[in-house]
């Protein structure tokens, strides 16, 4: 299995994975036009897809990370994760956000890439969801800010 990853269109990313980020298509459909969107291309196909939009000067938020479940748990995550990281890096951004639930692998997988947390946004999915978001079998309700100041690395 060889991973490769691009940048591609934001039309071109599929809905289907990113909706497994985010399950509001209205949502993803409004920062999907001004992100730009990063595949994880396994054998030829789109496993991964990971959506930035920028925010303030420097600045760029992490709106989206997912991989096809039937590829999950292999690696592709961290690949396209650690990708977008560096290439922010390099390319002299000052700052990475990201915005998560407070519990769940996920958060781990953030914070084990340096992602920090800065902030806590209380009843965010309650108020911008109109489904709950159960995971674990306990519903999101405050999401995390994280992120990565690229100024303040040793
Ligand atoms: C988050 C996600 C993109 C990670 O992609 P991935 O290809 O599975 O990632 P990796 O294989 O590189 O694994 C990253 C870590 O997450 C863990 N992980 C991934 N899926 C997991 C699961 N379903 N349950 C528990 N841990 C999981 C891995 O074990 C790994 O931990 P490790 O570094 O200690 O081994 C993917 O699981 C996904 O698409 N999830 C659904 C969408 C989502 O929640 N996106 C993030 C929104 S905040």
């Amino acid at each position: 299995m060889s991973t490769t990853i691009h940048e591609i269109a934001p039309a071109d990313a599929p809905m289907a994975l990113l909706l497994l980020a985010d399950p509001s298509e209205r949502k993803v459909r409004a920062y999907l036009p001004a992100a730009r969107c990063f595949a994880a291309l396994v054998d030829g196909s789109i496993a991964g897809v990971c959506a930035v939009v920028p925010r303030a000067p420097g600045s760029h938020e992490l709106m989206n990370i997912a991989v096809d479940p039937a590829r999950q748990q292999r690696g592709i995550g961290t690949q396209l994760l650690t990708h977008v990281i560096d290439m922010y890096r390099r390319e002299g951004a000052a700052r990475l956000e990201v915005g998560t639930g407070t519990f769940g692998y996920q958060l781990a997988f953030y914070q084990r890439h340096g992602l920090r947390v800065f902030q806590i946004d209380r009843d965010f999915f309650l108020r911008n969801y109109d489904e709950a978001i159960i995971e674990d079998g306990i519903q999101h309700r405050d999401m995390l800010r994280l992120a990565i100041d690229y100024r303040q690395e040793g």
